[in-house]
C-alpha cells in the first residue's frame, strides 16, 4: 500500500480549483506532519494555512510553477491550487530545520494524496514579499511552500534514458511525464 501511494503521489500542478479544501483537512494533514521526525525532536516548524480564495489568490503569484517548462506560465485560473500550507521555520526554536521540512512536506503529501488531494512543493517562493503580504513576523523562515487541490493532470512516471536525463516534460496531451533512475544506478555499494 506504501508503495502504490508512493507512485501516485505525484507532484501536480493543474487543479480543479473550484473544489475547495477544507480549513480542517489542511488541519489534519498539519497534523501528520507534527506526528513526523524531527531532527532531535525540536519541532522547530510551524505553518500558516490558506484555502480562502481572496488569500490564495495573493500567495500563487509568488510561487514558481514547474520551472523547466519554459512554455508555460504555471497554471491557469481555474486550474490553480484551492489551498497552501506554507511551512515555517521558528528561529526563535532552532536556527536550522534541518531536513524537517522535507519529512514533514512528505506526510502532509501522502496524507493529501489518501483524501483524493494533490499538490506540490515550492522551494521557488518570493519569500520577502510572502512575508511581507501575510505579515509574517521576522522570528519565522518560509521554508516551503505546498500547493494543494484536487488534481487534474495526468502524471506518469519513466525510466532515465541512457541520455542520463532527468527533466520532466509535457506531451502533446498535457501528460506530464517524470524519468526516475534506475534502482540499479542509485544504490552504488
Ligand atoms: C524541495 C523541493 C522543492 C521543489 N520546488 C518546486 C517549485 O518551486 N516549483 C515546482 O513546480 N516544483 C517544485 N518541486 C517539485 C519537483 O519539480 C518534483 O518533485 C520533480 O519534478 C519530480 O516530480 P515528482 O514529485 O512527481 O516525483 C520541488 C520539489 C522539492 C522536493
Amino acid at each position: 500500500m506504501i508503495r502504490d501511494l508512493i507512485l501516485q503521489n505525484r507532484s501536480c500542478r493543474r487543479f480543479h480549483q473550484e473544489v475547495a479544501v477544507e480549513l480542517e483537512t489542511l488541519r489534519e494533514l498539519v497534523d501528520l506532519a507534527r506526528c513526523s521526525a524531527s531532527a532531535a525532536n525540536m519541532q522547530s516548524l510551524k505553518y500558516i494555512l490558506s484555502c480562502e480564495p481572496e488569500k490564495n489568490a495573493r500567495i500563487f503569484p509568488l510561487l514558481g510553477f514547474a520551472g523547466q517548462l519554459k512554455d508555460w506560465p504555471g497554471p491557469a485560473e481555474g486550474e490553480r491550487p484551492a489551498a497552501y500550507i506554507i511551512v515555517l521555520l521558528d528561529t526563535e526554536i532552532s536556527k536550522s530545520a534541518g531536513c524537517d521540512h522535507g519529512i514533514a512536506a512528505q506526510s502532509i503529501f501522502l496524507g493529501a494524496r489518501e483524501k483524493g488531494l494533490g499538490g506540490c512543493m515550492h522551494g521557488a517562493v518570493q519569500r520577502e514579499e510572502l512575508s511581507r503580504i501575510l505579515n509574517i513576523p521576522p522570528r519565522y523562515e518560509i521554508l516551503l511552500v505546498l500547493s494543494l487541490g484536487k488534481p487534474k493532470e495526468k502524471v506518469v512516471l519513466e525510466t532515465v534514458g541512457p541520455d542520463g536525463k532527468t527533466g520532466y516534460w509535457r506531451d502533446s496531451e498535457s501528460v506530464h511525464h517524470v524519468p526516475k533512475r534506475k534502482l540499479d544506478d542509485i544504490i552504488i555499494g
